[in-house]
């Protein structure tokens, strides 16, 4: 029997769970085979680039895929906006900066809108704007986040919504890769997940060569937070988000030295080599980014087989954790 939630319900999918819009690696393929799987696929708009974005919502076919935005960087080319939702997607997902500017373009479109947020001041805001759907990132997850964990911040924002917006749905992000973070979720009060590490392995997404077989490598002790992958590849990020990522040789080689990073000609040189690593699949070289899942990850698969894997392993969990409960002696 599959697993019904206030999400599956109301956006009309068969499993809780929406793919990441990671920026480079969730494009149209990925987002689509997601969506066939029976889950809800984004396409990662990234850092804004109209052509990648034709190109990969094009690449996803008729299959029904949302997109998401950097909002701090969609601020910068607000055009790709009113491209995008011309393409009805199914939904819009706006994370890291203020949603506000965007909303009413998007409500507008009728496309559904989903904030993530990393702090309960950002899921304030999101409800504020009327997002439709809260997603709370906790700072394991691969990719940039904030400061604050999955299993506290999933619940608080379960409280505050159920009192101050109980239409709005909740889904929890971070950390979340097999079956037992979906239950767990919806143990905390979510209605779905949203995963991104978990399909960094999976055979669609345009993950570099050399990445997948890093990540399977990986504990979960091997990522670190960190701003070096952002100051090589000169992205202004707001100072309360950084981005978690293999340590690698050359996370390691910078981290601590972030001003030495910055000055010229270094900068240049590092800048070059780092574009240079990544598009040949250097993992040592080049920003893997993943999250503590890593240490969950084992091998590469479809999405299909990974939504499928996760939901029937959070069925089995959720129906027989009625084991842990005794009658009370009387
Ligand atoms: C490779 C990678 C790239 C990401 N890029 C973005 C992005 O461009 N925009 C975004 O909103 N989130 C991005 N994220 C974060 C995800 O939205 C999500 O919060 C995270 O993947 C969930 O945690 P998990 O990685 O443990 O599944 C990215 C995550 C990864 C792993």
């Amino acid at each position: 029997m599959p697993l019904r939630t206030r999400l599956t319900e109301r956006l009309g999918i068969e499993h809780p769970i929406i793919s990441a819009p990671m920026g480079f690696l969730a494009g149209g393929t990925l987002a689509a085979a997601v969506s066939r799987a029976g889950g809800l696929g984004l396409i990662g708009g990234g850092y804004g680039d109209g052509e990648w974005l034709e190109r990969e919502f094009s690449a996803a076919g008729n299959e029904r895929v949302g997109c998401g935005f950097i909002t701090w960087s969609l601020a910068k080319t607000p055009e790709l906006l009113d491209k995008v939702l011309a393409r009805s997607p199914a939904a819009l997902m706006l994370s890291f900066g203020s949603p506000a500017p965007f909303v009413a373009a998007i409500k507008q479109a009728g496309v559904l809108l989903i904030c993530q947020a990393q702090s309960m001041a950002h899921a304030k805001e999101a409800v504020e704007v009327g997002a439709d759907v809260v997603v709370a990132q906790g700072g394991e997850a691969g990719g940039h986040s904030g400061t604050r964990s999955t299993i506290t911040l999933v619940p608080e924002v379960a409280d505050f919504l159920a009192q101050a917006a109980p239409e709005t749905l909740l889904v929890a992000a971070g950390g979340i890769a097999d079956g037992r973070g979906l239950a767990a979720a919806l143990m905390l009060g979510a209605d779905g997940v949203l995963i991104g590490s978990r399909l960094v392995a999976s055979s669609e997404a345009k993950t570099p060569k050399g990445f997948q077989p890093a990540i399977m490598a990986a504990d979960g002790d091997s990522t670190i937070k960190t701003t070096v992958i952002d100051i090589v590849r000169n992205y202004d990020w707001p100072g309360e988000f950084n981005i978690r990522a293999l340590k690698n040789h050359f996370v390691s080689a910078w981290h601590g030295h972030e001003s030495s990073l910055r000055e010229a000609p270094t900068h240049a040189v590092e800048k070059e080599r780092y574009l240079s690593a990544f598009n040949s699949g250097d993992a040592e070289n080049a920003g893997v980014i993943v999250g503590e899942a890593a240490g969950l990850i084992r091998e590469v698969w479809s999405a299909e087989r990974i939504l499928e894997g996760m939901v029937a392993q959070a069925e089995g969990l959720l129906r027989s954790g009625a084991q842990h409960v005794r009658p009370r002696a009387t």
